[in-house]
């Protein structure tokens, strides 16, 4: 929607709905430009809002082609439409069956909201606000509803028709055209609804439920792609059962149907018995997937499917509560993750995604709580901090009241709020009442918006053997949340003695030891813990498990060492060496903005060796010691940000660790070469990682040609993308035909020509923007394809700092270019872009001043979306 004042939404202006829908029949005649709706709403007064309260019913971009109550036409005097495009009902009865006819023009959507086609089948996405695209509705979670849903279409054109539910009948229809039915028999609000028609091929699995219920699976792609679904498939049916398993849920229709496509806005949606996915969290193969791919195939699946209880059985009241479902999945998705493979691992990567994402949002003019107090387009909430920091804030709490309460009081969270739309007070006071531990604090995480700081001090005493740790929490101000108060963060810890072993502990006021991990609570600014009869001087191992997101400051740098190689966490064994190697690679950037020489510390060459010498025990692991800190990562860390430096800090850091261990690494590359078939489980998957982390520091030594030759050799995507990303960044002909004979090979798979383009504007080349500029300008490149859109556009300005950061200000320009292109299509896609430009606060005087030039600009761009407006506006605040 365009609009020149858009409205601000508040929190604290919840009303609950005039009207309620009890059931829904619809009733769609496909076509690509010109589809009808009919739709029939059994309206009745809600008893709980104002007693005269408009009938207003949200609607966007509808064509009204007829209305009527009780069966009578209503007069054109008393439907009053808003300039958004809703419709008020005047002197509406207090209950009443209204049907409205509308027309809307599936192929004409390019926005991908509400009714769309894609490649000639026709698909929906509802969330958050689409279904108003599609008819008249009270489009807000906290109207649900049973659904009933016919669908006529051409028989040649849609041989498929799906919706929610279970199927209900199906027959001929007038001429070419055929109709069935699908019936809904759980309630739910219209975001849920989902649409899929089409020439579409189904892969076909069942399942069987803890309580006996056979439930057809169905996998639904285009023609060709069947055989890419397996993997998806599995991951599917390991989700059902670890529900079951871990938390009691078992699935409630008889059929649950996936459909793939590839113009999907984001990874995938919850719809009820239909969800949506994009083709990247669906199709794979191992020539054409790589194995983090086939990981997040895993986890989107995973997600959705949890949804089924958590979101769509249990909803949110309204959009300020999104979190109540996508922090609660995430933390599921998380949870499912970590069993199915390494924990420790899932772990690392979880934050590693967390500090890239949501730290530095939290730290920029979008920072927001988990549950905002505000918005002007709910589509630019969907973020890490709503999704990945939700997930930590579940995480608390299932740290603070343990697994077996945590269980007892999800159970209670769906008994008592089942098939209703409820709010994060809801979620939280059923853990609360099940585990009887005050969680009251814990609500701060949901109000306060901003990343903590977490500081430790301690002091030991041999004449007492008392050791006193004191722990401090501060947080800076963020937008709007001048002053902040203390929050509950459970510190997972452990005291290391001189020699490494983990010593048991007792606090003052105990009167047994306790062997390994306890959970300390921080609840206010400054505390301190004091432990009895400790032997001698420990060294505190703190934050296990990554217990809270915070950030740990100022542990010295010998503890870091020593924690790096004798902790028992793997977690902080892992925290350990990257904090040690930021806080020296820092250390080289303020040398390099000095203008000296960069030094080398022998301690980070050590650590590449130990590591490598001990990678054999656990491969996924080693790799991820083995990566140094990311760009990014630096950069959240410096007041006034350097990108370029930074990079040039890195590339010089890689190549003296390739140059110092060649040998090590090119031993450890050959050992680890494949030599049996290729093959998908977490191991080879660590091997592979490793052995590719290997190849980056040979190559970055100055080894192109070892990358050639893996290049040239690889008999699987994860092998071919590491050899062809290191070779992109160099010089010459290798250069020119790795990407040329990739591109010849996959020009057919859109999938992997989105990593073709990824990777060249991700590269660490000089001539990276004239390069993406052509690249926007090639015939396979398609702004109106979010994927490709991504690929291009978002890997050069997220991915690529110190080439969009470059000082020209070209960087800068050609992604406002891009937005401003990109928000006449696709809005939401848009707004979503525009994201990196909002950084410059943390960006030298010269650079923010040509950032907020472009933002700027697009804000000065008309009939700009709502969605652009709120991030560029916020960001020029
Ligand atoms: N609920 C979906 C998911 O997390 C995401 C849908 C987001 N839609 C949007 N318009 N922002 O799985
Ligand atoms: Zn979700």
């Amino acid at each position: 929607m365009k609009t020149d004042t858009p409205v601000t939404i508040r929190r604290s202006d919840y009303a609950p709905p005039a009207f309620l829908v009890d059931t829904v029949e619809l009733d769609f005649s496909l076509d690509p430009a010109a589809t009808t709706v009919r739709a029939r709403l059994a309206l009745r007064r809600n008893p709980e809002a104002a007693p005269d309260a408009p009938l207003r019913l949200d609607g966007e971009g509808l064509a009204l082609l007829e209305a009527r109550l009780d069966g009578a036409a209503l007069p054109p005097e008393r439907l009053e439409f808003g300039a958004d495009g809703s419709l008020t009902i005047q002197d509406p009865p207090e209950a009443g069956l209204l049907e409205t006819v509308v027309r809307i023009a599936p192929e004409k959507n390019t926005a991908l909201s509400g009714l769309y086609t894609s490649g000639g089948n026709f698909y929906t996405q509802c969330e958050a606000e689409g279904f108003r695209r599609i008819t008249f509705f009270p489009d807000r979670p906290d109207v649900m509803s049973r659904y009933t849903v016919t669908i006529t279409a051409d028989r040649a054109l849609c041989p498929v028709m799906l919706s929610n539910g279970n199927p209900d009948g199906s027959g001929a229809a007038e001429g070419d055209r055929h109709w069935v039915r699908w019936v809904d028999p759980h309630p739910k609000p219209s975001y849920l609804f989902a649409l899929v028609a089409g020439d579409l091929v189904n892969v076909h699995d069942q399942f069987t439920t803890r309580s006996g219920r056979l439930v057809s699976l169905n996998i639904w792609v285009r023609r060709g792609d069947e055989d890419r679904c397996g993997h998806a498939m599995d991951s599917l049916k390991r989700s059902m059962t670890w529900d079951e398993e871990v938390f009691g849920l078992e699935y409630d229709l008889d059929v649950f149907n996936i459909a793939a496509v590839s113009d999907f806005n984001m990874g995938a949606m919850e719809n009820k018995g239909l969800n949506v996915f994009n083709t990247k969290y669906v199709l794979a193969s191992p020539e054409s997937a790589t194995d983090g791919d086939w990981q997040g195939i895993e986890t989107v699946i995973a997600h959705e499917y949890f949804h089924n209880w958590t979101g769509n059985r249990v909803t949110c009241r309204d959009w300020f509560q999104l979190s109540l479902k996508e922090g609660l999945t995430v933390f599921r998705d998380q949870e499912f993750s970590a069993d199915m493979g390494s924990r420790a691992v899932k772990r690392i990567r979880d934050v590693r995604g967390l500090r890239a994402a949501q730290f530095p949002e939290d730290a920029g003019p979008m920072a927001h709580p988990v549950r905002p107090d505000s918005y002007i387009e709910i589509d630019n909430f969907y973020t890490p901090t709503v999704y990945q920091k939700g997930a930590e804030v579940v995480r608390l709490i299932h740290t603070r009241i343990g697994p077996a309460a945590f269980r007892k009081g999800m159970d209670l969270y769906i008994a008592r709020n089942d098939n209703q739309a409820v709010t994060i007070e809801d979620f939280v006071a059923a853990l609360q009442d099940a585990s009887g531990v005050d969680l009251s604090a814990f609500m701060g995480w949901y109000d306060q918006a901003g990343t903590p700081e977490l500081a430790a001090a301690d002091r030991y005493d041999p004449a007492t053997r008392r050791y006193t740790l004191t722990l401090r929490q501060r947080m800076p101000p963020t937008p709007g949340q001048p002053r902040k108060h203390p929050l509950p963060i459970p510190v997972a810890m452990g005291l290391l003695g001189p020699d490494g072993a983990e010593l048991p502990t007792r606090l003052e006021g105990e009167n047994a030891v306790q062997a390994g991990t306890r959970t300390l609570l921080l609840d206010q600014a400054e505390q301190s813990f004091t432990f009895e009869e400790v032997p001698a001087p420990p060294v505190p191992s703190l934050l296990r498990g990554f217990s809270a997101p915070v950030r740990l400051k100022g542990v010295p740098r010998d503890r870091l060492r020593f924690l790096a190689v004798h902790d028992t966490d793997p977690f902080v064994r892992w925290e350990s060496g990257q904090q040690y190697a930021a806080s020296v690679m820092l250390e080289m950037v303020a040398a390099q903005q000095r203008g000296e020489a960069p030094g080398f510390d022998e301690a980070l060459a050590e650590a590449v060796s130990n590591t490598l010498a001990a990678a054999e025990a656990d491969p996924a692991f080693a790799a991820e010691a083995l990566l140094l800190p990311g760009e990014g990562f630096l950069a959240d860390q410096m007041e006034v940000a350097d990108p370029v430096a930074i990079h040039r800090v890195r590339r010089h850091l890689r190549a003296e660790i390739g140059r110092r261990c060649g040998a090590a690494l090119r031993q450890a590359y050959g050992a680890l070469a494949d030599t049996g078939p290729y093959r998908i489980d977490g191991r080879s998957i660590g091997r592979r990682a490793l052995r590719n982390a290997c190849l980056a520091y040979l190559a970055a030594a100055g080894d192109a040609a070892l990358a050639k030759a893996q290049f040239d050799s690889a008999g699987n995507m994860t092998d071919s993308l590491a050899a062809l990303s290191l070779l992109a960044d160099t010089d010459g002909e290798a250069r020119e035909g790795a990407l040329a004979a990739f591109h010849a090979r996959w020009r057919g798979d859109d999938l992997v020509l989105d990593k073709w383009f990824s990777i060249q504007a991700m590269a660490a080349r000089p001539d990276v923007i004239q390069a993406v500029r052509a690249l926007y300008a090639h015939p396979d490149f398609d702004l109106r394809n979010p994927n490709r859109a991504r690929s291009l556009i978002g890997a050069f300005a997220s991915g690529n700092p110190a080439q969009f950061h470059d000082a020209s200000g070209e960087g800068y320009r050609f992604l406002a270019d891009a937005v401003i292109a990109l928000d006449l299509i696709n809005g939401s896609m848009a707004a979503r872009l525009v994201g990196p430009l909002g950084q410059w606060r943390r960006q030298s005087a010269e650079r923010g001043a040509l950032m907020r030039r472009e933002l700027q600009r697009v804000l000065d761009t008309p009939n700009l979306s709502k969605g652009t407006f709120e991030k560029a506006s916020k960001a020029l605040a």
